[in-house]
């Protein structure tokens, strides 16, 4: 009392009033007039400090992309008046691969396929990932609910899409088999392929949904009395272009895959942990992303990239191999001021050597999820696959506050596209231009996020065509 009483004091005091009034005030204005993503109204002071952690845990899940589910965007695409509903051709997914950002890759262009042709779908599954050799991605069907939250993702299309049926892989009803031919979508993509403009077959969404019908009339094994179960090849980032839609149908389109409660439930925790842990206080369970707590970086340098050949250093991708990832992570996080690096990588020698040298050149602590969670928390995590173990990665670094990732990575890539939802749309260069705001080293940059390295055949796929 007696040193605010001082006049100097006082003067400071009112000074750090403004300073720090001045700037919340002004990110609530440009969240809540900007942004429609700002459903509720914000109040600095909500969070890991001042709720409970089941409060936490539960504002944190309610949250998806930052706004509500709005089926409303998805039936948009759905109620589309030249979509030509039939109930009697159900599409399965074969062959979809790889981590999180391939495999949702994957299936969403086989839904883009599924609703434009009004075919119905068996509920996409997937290959899963050796536990011992985690290059080899063709170990066995898995079921969707391994990644993605099967209730919400039947209640969503039921609601958005009622005329398309979904068949559980062994549910109770009695398919004929597939047909004996596969089929092969052709993309979709007009954008990738512009010399099919004035062709046959030019690339567009309406001569795929043509090519399907007419590839169906042609099998010799197909009873036009039964229903035909086709078995369809998987695509990667050749279906929808993503940027033609409104923003609201991508989000929506987006969010239908969430992923798995279990995963989402431990990543709200490691988030809640991080917090506690490290004195940030800015992190609100109801936002899309916190503005400046912590860098979320994704080191990718794990052995099965290594054997892809993704560390080497060669131009055109820069920032390759660790010192080349970590040296850049670094750099945007001391750009950024900010003093906490989430990490994730699924080596933990490489996290260890990453603390080590962000701490001796940055004086920067770097944490992850297995030091953030309890013993019991942590053997929780710990009996998930090793994809599993991932995703609670992939929801912590969708939140954070600046996003580091590396160009051969579809995973960070993913997330970048994801976090893009988040950006003011009136600076959105992304969706006007997909190719500004790349430089030789870097293959997006949008203020919220940057990917490191150059990887152009991923670039040009995902700017466009993956969903958020
Ligand atoms: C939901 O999406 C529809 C269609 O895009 C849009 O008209 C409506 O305003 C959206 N509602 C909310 C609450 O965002
Ligand atoms: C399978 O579905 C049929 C009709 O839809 C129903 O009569 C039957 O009880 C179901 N069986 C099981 C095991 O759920
Ligand atoms: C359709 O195929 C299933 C499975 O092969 C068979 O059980 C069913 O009788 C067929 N229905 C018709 C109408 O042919
Ligand atoms: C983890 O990284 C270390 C080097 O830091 C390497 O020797 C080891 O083989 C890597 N293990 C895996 C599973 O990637
Ligand atoms: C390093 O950072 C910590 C807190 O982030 C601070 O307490 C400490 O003084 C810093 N050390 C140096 C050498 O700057």
């Amino acid at each position: 009392m007696a040193i605010i009483s001082a006049p100097g004091h006082r003067i400071q005091l009112i000074a750090g009033v403004l300073f720090t009034a001045i700037p919340l005030w002004l990110l609530a204005w440009h969240f809540r007039v900007r942004t429609p993503l700002f459903v509720s109204r914000h109040i600095p002071h909500h969070n890991a400090w001042t709720i409970d952690r089941e409060t936490f845990i539960q504002e944190w899940m309610d949250n998806q992309i930052g706004n509500e589910p709005n089926n409303s965007a998805i039936s948009f695409l759905c109620r589309q008046p030249n979509i030509k509903w039939q109930p009697d051709v159900v599409l399965d997914l074969d062959d979809a691969n790889g981590g999180i950002g391939n495999v949702r890759g994957n299936i969403f262009d086989f839904l883009g396929l599924a609703i434009l042709s009004g075919s119905s779908i068996v509920l996409p599954s997937f290959q899963s990932r050796s536990s011992t050799d985690l290059s080899a991605l063709w170990n066995g069907k898995i079921p969707f609910s391994t990644f993605f939250d099967e209730d919400h993702f039947i209640a969503t299309f039921a609601a958005a899409c009622p005329k398309m049926t979904i068949y559980k892989p062994k549910g109770n009803h009695s398919l004929p088999p597939p047909l004996h031919n596969r089929y092969g979508m052709p993309s979709m993509r007009q954008d990738l392929y512009p010399d099919t403009r004035d062709t046959e077959k030019p690339n567009t969404p309406s001569a795929a949904v043509k090519d399907l019908q007419s590839w169906i009339l042609a099998q010799p094994d197909r009873d036009p009395k039964n229903i035909t179960l086709i078995s369809v090849g998987r695509t990667l980032w050749e279906g929808l272009d993503t940027r033609s839609l409104p923003p609201a149908v991508r989000r929506d389109f987006g969010s239908s895959l969430r992923l798995i409660p279990e995963v989402r439930r431990l990543a709200a925790l490691v988030t809640y942990n991080l917090a506690l842990t490290h004195h940030l206080h800015d992190i609100d369970p109801r936002l899309p992303y916190y503005p400046s707590s912590f860098l979320g970086a994704h080191l990718r340098t794990e052995n099965d990239a290594k054997n892809a050949g993704w560390l080497e250093n060669a131009t055109p991708s820069a920032h390759a191999d660790f010192d080349g990832q970590t040296d850049a992570y670094l750099s945007q996080a001391v750009e950024r001021n900010l003093q906490i690096i989430y990490v994730a990588s699924g080596n933990i020698s490489e996290i260890s050597k990453f603390a080590k040298k962000a701490s001796l050149l940055h004086n920067i602590t770097v944490t992850h999820k297995t030091a953030l969670l309890s013993p019991t928390d942590l053997s929780t995590l710990q009996a998930l696959s090793w994809d599993q173990q991932g995703l609670v990665d992939y929801e912590v670094l969708r939140r954070s506050s600046s996003f580091a990732g590396y160009a051969k990575s579809s995973f960070a890539f993913n997330i970048a596209i994801t976090r893009n939802e988040f950006v003011d749309w009136n600076r959105e260069s992304l969706r006007l231009k997909p190719g500004d705001r790349r430089r030789e080293d870097l293959a997006f940059d949008d203020g919220v996020s940057r990917i490191w390295g150059r990887f152009e055949w991923q670039e040009e796929r995902m700017l466009r065509g993956a969903w958020p």
